[in-house]
């Protein structure tokens, strides 16, 4: 049996190694388990941070093909390096996850590579990944395990032609027809990557719209612009399985309102259908914590706590799953854990797409708004009538500010168009502040710049846009 912990925390991606380092950083004796053998989790090594490097990669490819010659640039004959844009995506990955692990020696953390088992109150096995076994033993037991891809039945995962975002990121070809189970997230960004490098995507919705949860208008901009991008929309179809044959897969699926079957041949399909916490097998018992059928960790306190001295965080827990909120929730243990007050807003975390263009919002949809019954004034703006937008090139999308009618009060921000990802903190600190549509309309913002959309969508609610 080793020293005591003051915390041990099971899980070593963006809600874990957080809660490490801030943990580390307020004194604490800390250890955090990893068994993928690298720190970052889903994010850093088959999410967030790859899926970005191929974005990003892809559409210049795709810019220098369709776009360059508009602006004067002439590139002779295009190329595609496949390896290449898989090498330099692996580098950046790698630089990254080693930034990780400098940062939890700097802050003094025991990083363990292995697969942590609760075995009781305050302790904690683990099987290291060389075949040792040890028993750690702490005050606090943090469960940070993340979440894994939800599979459909009928279809076998091989992660070579039927794939989840994993193989999705690692293709070692272009595939010629590329079939996308599922218009959320995952099936977005990687449609949007391989059909810029040259895949015929379809993508398969069970659902008559895509990206369910972001507000409506938003979506059907988004599906229109990308249906203009070469990307096919099945909506409301029902997968019903995948055969594999030898020089193809052949997909079924029907009406999921019901009628019809029908097959469609592809060369590789991606399985994005959501995701469920990543919990079997912890020892959750030992400590009498309980989930739900998806695996989520039953939080009963509103502050992480799910069993004395044990606490729960990221993806494996209620919220969105996303890496800044589960990042968010590592800091806020920390600091509990250190007799401080954390605390996360989960009304104001931000969602993007990193699509071109990108999408993103933060706070209440109209949807929920009039399903709520609040009455609410929108300003909307644009990117057509932004003078920087126009000369890139880069006018499709809007900018909507949702503010309460009586009280001005920002409720909400929806926006598609270039760079939104990064403007839409702006609208975050605003309304972590209580913000009304007044304060951004009169912030200076300036001239030319793409926040400028942020600020007439905000003029807007008071009806004061400076439009053509
Ligand atoms: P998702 O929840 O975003 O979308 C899944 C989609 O699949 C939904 O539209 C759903 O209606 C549909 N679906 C479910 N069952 C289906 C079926 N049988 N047939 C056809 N369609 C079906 O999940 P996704 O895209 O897998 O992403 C997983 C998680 O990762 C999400 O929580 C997402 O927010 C997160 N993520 C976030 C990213 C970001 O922030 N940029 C990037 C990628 C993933």
């Amino acid at each position: 049996m080793s020293e005591t912990y003051d915390v041990v925390i099971i899980g070593g991606g963006p809600g874990g190694y957080n809660c490490a380092i801030r943990a580390g950083q307020l004194g604490l004796k800390v250890a955090c388990i990893e068994s993928r053998g690298k720190l970052g989790g889903t994010c850093l090594n088959v999410g967030c941070i790859p899926s970005k490097a191929l974005l990003h990669a892809s559409h210049l490819y795709h810019a220098a093909g369709h776009e360059f010659e508009s602006l004067g640039i002439k590139v002779g004959k295009l190329d595609l390096d496949l390896d290449q844009m898989m090498a330099q995506k692996d580098d950046a990955v790698e630089g990254l996850t080693k930034g990780i692990e400098f940062l939890l020696k700097k802050n003094k953390v025991d990083y363990i590579k292995g697969r942590g088992r609760i075995a009781g109150p305050g302790k904690v096995d683990v099987e290291g990944l060389d075949g040792s076994k040890q028993s750690l033993s702490t005050k606090n037991i943090v469960i940070a395990t993340g979440s894994e891809p939800v599979g459909l039945p009928g279809i076998e995962i091989d992660e070579e032609r039927v794939v989840t975002n994993t193989g999705a990121l690692s293709l070692t070809s272009v595939p010629k027809r590329l079939i996308l189970i599922g218009a959320g997230v995952i099936g977005l960004e990687m449609g949007s990557v391989w059909s810029r490098l040259g895949s015929e995507v379809t993508v398969i919705e069970y659902l008559d719209r895509i990206m369910p949860g972001a507000d409506a208008e938003i979506a059907k901009e988004a599906e229109r612009t990308f249906k203009k991008q070469g990307l096919t929309f099945r909506l409301g179809m029902k997968v019903t399985g995948v055969e594999k044959m030898k020089s193809k897969l052949k997909l079924s699926m029907e009406p999921a309102k019901g009628g019809e079957a029908e097959t469609l041949d592809a060369d590789v399909v991606i399985v994005a259908v959501g995701r469920r916490a990543y919990t079997d097998g912890l020892g959750l018992e030992s400590v009498g914590v309980t989930t739900d059928k998806r695996g989520v960790v039953q939080v009963t306190d509103g502050h992480f706590k799910v069993a004395d001295g044990v606490w729960a965080i990221g993806d494996c827990i209620h919220g969105p799953m996303l890496a800044h909120k589960a990042e968010d929730d590592g800091v806020a243990v920390a600091e509990l854990i250190a007799g401080k007050a954390g605390h996360v807003n989960y009304d104001l975390v931000p969602s993007v797409v990193y699509t071109n263009p990108e999408i993103a919002w933060v706070g209440k949809t109209e949807d929920e708004l009039k399903a709520a019954g609040v009455e609410y004034v929108k300003g909307k703006f644009p990117f057509m009538a932004n003078s920087r937008a126009r000369t890139n090139h880069e006018t499709v999308g809007f900018v909507k500010i949702l503010a309460d009618k009586k009280t001005d009060r920002i409720l909400g921000a929806h926006m598609m168009g270039p760079g939104v990802g990064e403007m839409i903190a702006e609208i975050c600190v605003a309304m972590e502040f209580g913000a009304a549509s007044e304060d951004i309309a009169r912030t200076c913002h300036a001239h030319p710049t793409l926040s400028e959309a942020v600020r007439q969508a905000a003029m807007g609610v008071e009806g004061w846009t400076m439009q053509m």
